[in-house]
């Protein structure tokens, strides 16, 4: 079932929709229209009590006072591109740095800031769409952008990529969602399991060496589950520099969850699968408290955490990465499911 509510007006005057889409068990996921943003998801623990397990804001003024992408699809280009440059074909683009005037981040912005149009399919669906013109923060090609949200009755929530340009360029996007299976506190205590034997180290802007690194002994091996706070503060500069863990993981070929955390408290569980190649680990580290979210309540440290589905980040200076520059009409297409569910210690 799917019902629709007016979210606002942004500064400039245009109107915020709100679509909630929930099936038979009562889970449920708001997205509004401005960023194609997931804005919250109500999902039962282990007793059946309901709680929204998304970290963000409940007003339109909110994401655009003191957004830091909650809940967002991201893009052009999801995570940094080193110097705000790349080249397609021997073509040097100089794109936005908006981080600290070097990177390019979250392709400036541009998807997450932007109000997409809406439509809904069936009674679990909807589609938005955005066009980004040819140039924007300075990327090659005018871009038609879809990305659908369909809510299963298993309570997988499936997100649906989809891009076209008109010009050779790169294209990554992802969600960027604070995931928080308490729903109140930091996830610090959350147990987390990924699925990836390597991850790409980076330098101090937060930009891949180009190494693949084995988290075998490392404070980044999630290969069974761990507690996301036993190591985060552990005395290793790939954490010290970003405070945490901010970090893209090489995803290992299977099928499965590529990503499984819960919540040892609730039972809350949430499982990602998706056909890219990488996901970052971003757990809040930034945030310090200063941004009102939902209720008013601060976005303290690691309230949540993010699991990026990706290409590596700094992929179009990377040839050693697995690209993602498509051709003039050549299609964009890529899924992440997050399924919500209950886990039994
Ligand atoms: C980045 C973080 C950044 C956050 C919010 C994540 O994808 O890796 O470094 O602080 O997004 O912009």
């Amino acid at each position: 079932m799917i019902t629709k509510k007016d979210f606002g007006k942004t500064e400039k005057g245009e109107s915020v929709a709100l679509y909630t889409i929930e099936n038979s068990s009562g889970t449920a996921v708001d997205v509004i229209t401005y960023g194609a943003t997931l804005n919250a998801v109500r999902t039962a623990d282990r007793n059946g009590e309901f709680a929204d397990i998304i970290m963000g804001f409940d007003t339109i003024e909110g994401h655009e006072k003191y957004s830091n992408y909650q809940g967002m699809t991201v893009g052009r280009y999801a995570n940094r591109i080193a110097n705000g440059e790349f080249a397609v074909d021997g073509e040097k683009y100089e794109l936005v740095k908006n981080e600290k005037g070097i990177t390019c981040l979250h392709g400036g912005g541009e998807l997450s800031h932007a109000v997409w149009s809406a439509i809904i399919t069936d009674d679990s669906s909807i589609e938005m769409s955005y066009e980004s013109p040819d140039g924007a923060m300075g990327f090659p090609g005018k871009v038609d952008f879809k990305v659908s949200f369909t809510l299963y009755e298993d309570n997988s929530l499936k997100i649906d990529y989809f891009a076209v340009s008109d010009k050779k360029t790169v294209i990554n996007m992802t969600n960027h969602s604070y995931f928080n299976l308490a729903g109140k506190g930091d996830i610090l205590g959350h147990k987390l399991k990924i699925n990836a034997d390597a991850f790409t180290p980076t330098d101090e802007n937060s930009i891949p060496t180009g190494e693949l690194r084995p988290v075998e002994g490392t404070p980044f091996d999630f290969r069974q589950f761990k507690t996301i706070g036993d190591e985060i503060y552990a005395d290793d500069v790939q954490l010290t520099q970003c405070r945490g863990y901010d970090h893209n993981f090489c995803l290992n070929e299977g099928d499965g969850p590529v990503a499984s955390a819960y919540d040892p408290e609730s039972g809350r569980l949430l499982e990602v699968y998706t056909d890219l190649p990488g996901v970052q680990l971003y757990c809040g580290n930034f945030l310090d408290g200063t941004r009102p979210g939902k209720g008013g309540e601060p976005l303290i440290r690691h309230c949540g955490f993010c699991l990026e589905t990706q290409f590596y980040p700094n992929t179009p200076n990377v040839p050693s990465f697995p690209q993602c520059t498509y051709g003039a009409g050549e299609k964009y297409e890529s899924t992440t499911v997050f399924k919500f569910g209950v886990y039994n210690e």
